[in-house]
């Protein structure tokens, strides 16, 4: 089986498909939007040993003429030092205005490769190929790409649909049980956002069992992608609304950068992140103390950090203020109502940013691995 949805944006509009085995499929479903010719099949060195070999016979038995180009895994590629090489590898393939890049692997890479097509030869069109939980749920759709400089995260970027999402679940086997767990992070929110039925599908479900159900594992991923889609197609450059995509991210970006980048996973910040939101959402949003618990509960279930992580108040404040002053000083928290309904923009007195972060339990650690 495989689903299909569709992000309108009238010009940019794209297809995303979702199911086993796409990626035998993948020239054919490029060839069916038109993108022909030259292509740069980019991919990281662990994506590119277990799918490369398939996606480029796709391609070139699609009379696609795809060149491999392989960058290190890791956060560490979202750098110019990658993107260099990469406008090196479009040049000496011989890629020109009509011809297309293909992000094959996980957020990193397609965001790496998003921006590269965005800004080789004044922008390219491109495939997102994800092959992780989170990629495929999230950062695969959208067209937010970008890479990160020493001061931060994703600090240069552009928007930049892509032209086809294709993204085939059994490489979802091979990803390991923590980064999986860590993927549905992300659907939890999407629960949280607009559709608490996916609570109700996930708390019946161990992560295990999850991971080898690929009839509900597709479903899990179509509606999170509609939901996406849907935000996307309202405000696809974040003029406001999109921002409700980052329920949990505000308070989680900042952890992930006081314990230090790789020491907890995006979904796993974000979970912390979630549980935060929700007690700031049940004292100013009047959201149920149930629903905090529900949630906590879920996400435990999911193998994921629900309690306040071992970093200081202080460092943290910190870098939810330098966000503040990087969005104009006008960063507010997504807070909950109930479940399924948010709003943006919310501002959050200090003090009791402060007070809920101490109520916030037991520090949780996990040391990098
Ligand atoms: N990951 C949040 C967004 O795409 O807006």
């Amino acid at each position: 089986m495989t689903c299909k949805r569709k992000v309108e944006l009238g010009p940019r509009s794209y297809s995303i498909h979702i199911g086993p085995n796409l990626l035998s499929s993948l020239g054919a479903l490029c060839s069916e939007e038109g993108m022909e010719g030259y292509a740069l099949l980019i991919s990281d060195d662990n994506v590119d040993k277990l799918y490369g070999e398939t996606a480029a016979r796709s391609l070139r038995e699609a009379g696609i003429v795809a060149t491999r180009m392989v960058v290190p895994a890791g956060e560490e590629s979202k750098s110019h030092e990658q993107l260099i090489r990469i406008y090196d590898a479009a040049l000496a393939a011989g890629l020109e205005r009509s011809s297309f890049m293909i992000a094959l692997g996980g957020g990193v890479v397609g965001d790496l490769a998003g921006y590269a097509a965005a800004t080789y030869l004044r922008g390219v069109r491109y495939v997102q190929a994800p092959t992780s939980l989170l990629a495929m749920v999230d950062s695969a759709v959208g067209g937010k790409t970008g890479i990160n400089l020493p001061q931060g995260k994703n600090l240069i970027g552009a928007f930049h649909q892509p032209a086809l999402v294709a993204a085939d679940t059994m490489t979802l086997r091979s990803l390991p049980l923590r980064e999986f767990c860590a993927g549905l992070a992300e659907v939890v929110k999407y629960g949280v956002i607009a559709d608490p039925s996916l609570f109700d599908v996930l708390e019946r479900k161990s992560p295990e069992a999850l991971m080898e159900d690929d009839a509900l594992l597709e479903d899990i991923i179509c509606r999170s992608c509609e939901i996406k889609a849907d935000v996307v197609r309202k405000d696809e450059r974040e003029g406001g609304l999109r921002a409700v995509l980052n329920f949990g991210h505000t308070l989680g970006h900042a952890i992930e950068q006081v314990a230090g980048y790789g020491v907890y996973l995006h979904g796993e910040a974000i979970a912390m992140g979630m549980v935060f939101a929700a007690r700031l959402s049940e004292q100013l949003q009047g959201f149920p103390a149930e629903d905090t618990a529900r949630l906590l509960r879920l996400l435990q279930h999911l193998r994921l950090p629900v309690a306040r992580p071992e970093v200081s108040w202080p460092d943290v404040a910190a870098a939810l203020s330098r966000d503040k002053k990087r969005a104009g000083g006008t960063v507010g928290f997504v807070l909950a109502e109930q479940l399924g309904t948010v709003r943006y923009g919310c501002p959050v007195p200090a003090d009791v940013l402060e007070r809920v972060w101490n109520e916030s339990g037991e520090p949780w650690s996990r040391s990098k691995e």
